[in-house]
């Protein structure tokens, strides 16, 4: 006889150590968003009751983890932690070479100085902002070719984040040597957390291959989108996922990586590649900025922190548990009307602002004035991922950009069911008072990256 499974989510750990949430009222809310300028970013944390701004460096660390802390050695060059992260890297990653760097950003910073530069063309699935910046800034252009699925805001399709292969098969045969390699970002944040499938990995492989172009990958959120290639795709359904993800590596020639997210760290990166010259290129750069090359602006302590993660981010109980919690969210909120991206992502959910706030038109910021009712009504605070965001153009005009979210993001093993439950909660009564939300207009803004600084004010 087979086991009738539960359907109750439960957290596959228990709580080892405690931090206070800070209790607020709305009219204590409401004070403390005003004098943020109306900019969540500028919010003191204290003031925030659930933080989904992120999953990025906000997870709870295991027993584990701590332990592996403890271990931790300083020793500036050729410390055995360094070795320790390096196998644990290598067992799911095995590149020839390894390099950590303090964040993701830094990673891509140092691959585009090598590999960018005016006239270059970066073919991604969708750039995530940093990696964009990081291409751009050294006068090359970065170019998103994810399949049509992945720009709508609904579909059925399992994998949203897939390459537009004919477009990057097109792109290859007219930029032919102008590409110095093709990126795939799994899963594709930008784009709602979609996975990208095995299949299109082979794909894109085979192209890069017959166009002699490495292939690299933005790889933060490994687990979450080999997870789902277990559940989706075909044949995959047997798998341990640390072997999924060997077979991904073994289909790319280098990767970028935040440690912030799937790895479990609160900080830390990594660069790694197969090619001897490219990384001896990228040492000599990292020892500008990050540091010598066997800590990479890391401690000892965070390199063993992140050893220890990576064991713990391919367990299936966790990786069942961190996909169900997030569509658990994602179906609650559809349930009751709340227009959502579908397929719900792995990391978190993304409420279509401009439908929910139908009356506001995009220039009246949607997405903001969703995400500071949720931060005034319960404390939530969310991320609006749209016209504040990507509005604002290189000659100072202002367009609508191509949808208006708010990105409810998970950090990883922080919150409970109850947390959530109080989310589903609070996203209900905003979408009854949803028609009366007011628009917003933006007061002041710098020149670039306008929303983690803007100051904005409510059209009452
Ligand atoms: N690539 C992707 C796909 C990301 O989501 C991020 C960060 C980075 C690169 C850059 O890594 O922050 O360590 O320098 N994403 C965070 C987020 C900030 O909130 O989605 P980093």
């Amino acid at each position: 006889m087979t086991e009738t499974p539960f359907s109750t989510i439960i957290e596959p750990f228990r709580i080892h150590s405690v931090e206070p949430l800070t209790m607020t009222t709305r009219a204590e809310r409401r004070e403390h968003v005003e004098a943020a300028g109306y900019n969540l970013f500028q919010l003191r944390a204290e003031h925030v009751l659930i933080d989904l701004l992120t999953d990025s460096g906000t997870g709870a660390m295991s027993r584990d983890q701590w332990a592996a802390i403890q271990r931790g050695d300083e020793s500036y060059a050729g410390s055995p932690s360094y070795y320790v992260f390096v196998d644990a890297v290598r067992e799911l990653f095995p590149f020839e070479h390894v390099i950590p760097v303090h964040q993701g950003r830094a990673a891509e910073k140092i691959l585009f100085s090598a590999l960018g530069g005016p006239g270059k063309v970066v073919p991604n699935n969708t750039h995530f902002d940093t990696t964009r910046a990081n291409v751009e800034a050294t006068g090359a252009r970065a170019i998103d070719l994810v399949i049509p699925e992945g720009r709508e805001a609904t579909s059925e399709h399992p994998f949203k984040g897939n390459m537009d292969l004919g477009a990057l098969e097109a792109l290859l045969e007219e930029h032919a040597h102008d590409v110095p390699c093709v990126m795939m970002t799994i899963t594709n944040n930008s784009g709602g957390g979609q996975p990208v499938s095995l299949a299109n990995l082979r794909a894109v492989r085979e192209i890069c291959d017959r166009h002699g172009k490495p292939l690299f990958l933005d790889a933060c959120r490994f687990a979450e989108n080999a997870w789902f290639i277990r559940e989706r795709e075909e044949g995959q359904g047997d798998r341990e996922v640390a072997d999924i993800v060997r077979e991904i590596a073994a289909l790319a020639d280098g990767m970028t990586m935040s440690a912030k997210k799937d790895p479990m760290g609160n900080i830390g990166g990594w660069l790694a590649m197969n090619d001897d010259d490219l990384a001896q290129t990228c040492r000599n750069m990292l020892i500008l900025t990050e540091g010598f090359p066997t800590y990479g602006g890391l401690a000892g302590r965070d390199l063993e922190a992140l050893a220890q993660g990576l064991h713990e981010v391919v367990q299936h109980d966790y990786l069942r548990y961190r996909i169900r919690s997030t569509a658990y969210l994602g179906e609650a909120l559809q349930k009751r009307g709340i227009p959502v991206l579908t397929p719900i992502g792995g990391h978190a959910v993304y409420i279509d602002a401009r439908a929910l706030a139908s009356h506001l038109s995009p220039l009246e910021y949607p997405g903001q004035a969703v995400a500071v009712a949720l931060y005034e009504l319960g404390g939530i605070r969310s991320c609006e991922i749209g016209t504040v965001m990507f509005g604002r153009q290189p000659d100072g005009s202002e367009v609508a950009s191509s949808m208006d979210l708010v990105r409810l993001a998970i950090p990883r093993r922080t919150y409970t069911q109850s947390h959530i439950d109080y989310v589903i909660e609070v996203c209900d009564r905003l979408a009854a008072e949803a028609p009366s939300l007011p628009g917003y207009r933006i007061t002041s803004e710098p020149p670039a990256l306008r929303h983690f600084t803007a100051a904005f004010e409510p059209l009452r």
